[in-house]
């Protein structure tokens, strides 16, 4: 049976992901800073959970040991602890170098869609300073490909759910940061799919795939569409650019930022395709928004139904 590496693999993506190689027959191994933290991966079988420190190149070398591939899935929003260059640059450099060393011939790589080393976010930015250096680094050794999704929904999100949860908080109206930009919302179950059959199909090798739902929504639609699913009554007060700007400078500053000056400079990008659809491309139909979100943000609104708001969702 195939053994993959899994750096990352403990948050909401990667817990999808191991799921999903496990019922294709893949034994997984996933690296943790904290594996008591992590006991939701311990029931699934053939998966190990290992506690150790990925920035160590004899801790990482030794984890890749007997493995065919290796996924890395590592990436933050905010700098707490690490920087963002070590996260994301650091990291996948020391990754593809212990992949060669090791004899792991295959390596996924998770970027993200409009990445671009000229930034304008230092997540951006950084995250596609890693996807280079991935590429770069793999050679005619190891066959890397590199994904990159727009915001990813599904239970466990930290998007739908977030606002949902900031909406509830909200006394009738929120205040909400940039709600021109644009998402293409893509659900975690294609992008898992993505990543299976990029590990299976070699000639996926030396490419990147931009990952999107089938619609874009700005973020006031999105917003507004999350406080119905969630069956609350809120007025959305888009803000302007310099309110928007403050309004992260004060919420960077709490210990776990629903917004920061980062995430501004982020949005100041629209998170839309710029070539094809990988998902097509892999021959994966994009999953709405409209069939997912409401299975977990879950209370319907008084009609009994839930709105849906492709009417006003363009391309
Ligand atoms: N979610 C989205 O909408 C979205 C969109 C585009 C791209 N992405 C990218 O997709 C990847 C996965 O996203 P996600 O939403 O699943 O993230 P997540 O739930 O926040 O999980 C992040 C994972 O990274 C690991 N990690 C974080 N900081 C680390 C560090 N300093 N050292 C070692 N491991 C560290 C965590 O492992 P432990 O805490 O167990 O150590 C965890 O498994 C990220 O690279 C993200 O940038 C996500």
């Amino acid at each position: 049976m195939r053994r993959i590496s899994i750096l990352g693999g403990t948050g909401f993506i990667g817990s999808c992901l191991v799921s999903a190689l496990t019922h294709r027959g893949y034994r997984t191994r996933v690296f943790t800073r904290r594996r008591e933290r992590n006991r939701h991966l311990l029931v699934v079988p053939e998966c190990e959970l290992v506690e150790l420190d990925v920035f160590s190149d004899e801790a990482l070398a030794a984890g890749l040991a007997d493995c065919e591939a290796a996924i890395n899935l590592v990436g933050i929003l905010n700098a707490r602890g690490r920087s963002f260059h070590d996260a994301h640059v650091t990291l996948a450099e020391k990754l593809v170098n212990a992949c060669r060393a090791q004899g792991v011939t295959r390596l996924l790589h998770m970027c993200a869609l409009r990445a671009n080393g000229a930034g304008p976010s230092e997540y951006l930015a950084t995250k596609a300073e890693g996807e280079a250096r991935v590429m770069r680094g793999a050679g005619d050794v190891v066959s890397a490909t590199s994904l990159r999704p727009s915001v990813v929904f599904g239970p466990g999100d930290s998007f739908f759910n977030r606002f949902s949860t900031l909406l509830a908080m909200s006394p009738g109206f929120i205040p909400l940061a940039c709600p021109h930009s644009k998402f293409a919302p893509v659900y975690v179950g294609d992008v898992v799919e993505a990543f299976v059959r990029c590990l299976e199909d070699e000639s996926t090798a030396g490419k990147r795939f931009e990952l999107a739902g089938p619609k874009v929504y700005t973020l006031r639609q999105i917003v507004e569409y999350t406080a119905e699913v969630s069956g609350l009554r809120r007025r959305v007060v888009g803000l302007g650019d310099g309110l928007s700007r403050l309004q992260a400078g004060v919420l960077g500053l709490f210990p776990s930022p629903p917004l920061s000056i980062d995430n501004y400079l982020s949005l100041q990008i629209d998170s839309v395709l710029t070539g094809p659809n990988g998902l097509e491309t892999l021959g994966i139909v994009p999953t709405e928004v409209e069939r997912i979100v409401p299975t977990y943000l879950g209370v319907r609104n008084r009609a009994g139904r839930y709105r849906d708001f492709r009417a006003t969702a363009g391309r």
